[in-house]
């Protein structure tokens, strides 16, 4: 990001829950102070990591390489252009969003391309690095950070929107976060996503499970609604590297996965299930 003071008004101490400030050399946020200070550095992609835990996590290298070519084909492009509209919707223009479980950033840069001010956060050092990245090439105002979504180093009541979109949720957090009225947009796999690829893959390809509800008394749906379409991958390399960015690619067999290394195309359908919340 740009004008990384921006972080000012958003980040909080991932060790004291203090508020963390930009460093006057704005290279570091620091707590302001208040018993010790603790001082993080912007990592020299843009990015600043405030996971305090050594667990390692989060997509790996592999993974979020494959997603990140396969995503720059646009095939997802629909997915990405339907959280734009919603986002502008019910979020309205400007809006300060946080994307959890951000991945390279693919639809995070695409809302601060819109004029939205975004934060990603992400456990994959990897993905944060390549999304920061990005924003800067593009000079987007998104800024991107290293950080467990359970424990967002952010600031309570200072989102208008967040955003999840294939990644866990953390509703107690994601509600924290949110300003009175914010909004909440899950986006994820329909009961048919990717079902032909799975065909092409497994015996017996079952549907994926719907989303679960969100608390009632933190949460009120304000909309459900759905994208579907069908893609045709017009490489071996676009069908290995959608396969490679699922949840099955880690559970399959090395048997079921040599099924896949012979087919240069394939058309499949997409079907994300959008969930958009109000905090209550
Ligand atoms: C399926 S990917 C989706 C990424 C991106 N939203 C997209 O759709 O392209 C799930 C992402 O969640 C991240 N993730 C998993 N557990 C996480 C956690 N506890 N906190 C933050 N990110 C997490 C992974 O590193 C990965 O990038
Ligand atoms: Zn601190």
């Amino acid at each position: 990001m740009e004008n990384r003071k921006i972080i000012n008004d958003i980040l909080m101490c991932p060790v004291c829950g203090g508020r963390l400030l930009l460093t006057a050399d704005g290279r570091s946020a620091a707590c302001d102070g208040r018993g010790k200070r603790h001082l993080f550095d912007f990592a020299s992609g843009g990015y600043i990591n405030l996971y305090t835990s050594r667990a390692a996590g989060g997509d790996n290298a592999e993974c979020i390489g494959a997603r990140s070519a396969f995503l720059t084909k646009g095939y997802y492009e629909k997915i990405s252009d339907a959280v734009n509209a919603l986002l502008d919707k019910y979020a309205g223009a400007r809006a300060r969003v946080l994307d959890a479980g951000c991945g390279e950033g693919y639809y995070t840069n695409r809302m601060a391309a819109l004029g939205n001010t975004v934060f990603g956060f992400d456990l994959s050092k990897n993905g944060v690095n390549i999304a920061a990245k990005a924003a800067k090439r593009a000079s987007l105002p998104a800024f991107f950070g290293v950080a467990s979504v359970f424990a967002l180093p952010v600031l309570t009541g200072s989102m208008d929107a967040v955003t999840t979109i294939f990644a866990p949720c953390a509703e107690e957090e994601y509600a924290r976060v949110l300003r009175e009225n914010g909004i909440l947009i899950l986006a994820g796999a329909g009961k048919e996503h990717l079902i032909d690829l799975k065909k092409a893959i497994y015996d017996s390809a079952y549907e994926n499970e719907g989303r679960r509800d969100l608390p009632a008394e933190k949460f009120e749906l304000l909309e459900e609604t759905s994208v579907t379409y069908d893609i045709t991958l017009t490489s071996g390399t676009d069908v290995q590297n959608l396969f490679a960015m699922t949840p099955y690619f880690y559970r399959t067999s090395q048997k079921d996965k040599e099924k896949l290394r012979g087919i240069s195309s394939l058309s499949t359908k997409i079907d994300v299930e959008l969930f958009i919340y109000k905090k209550k």
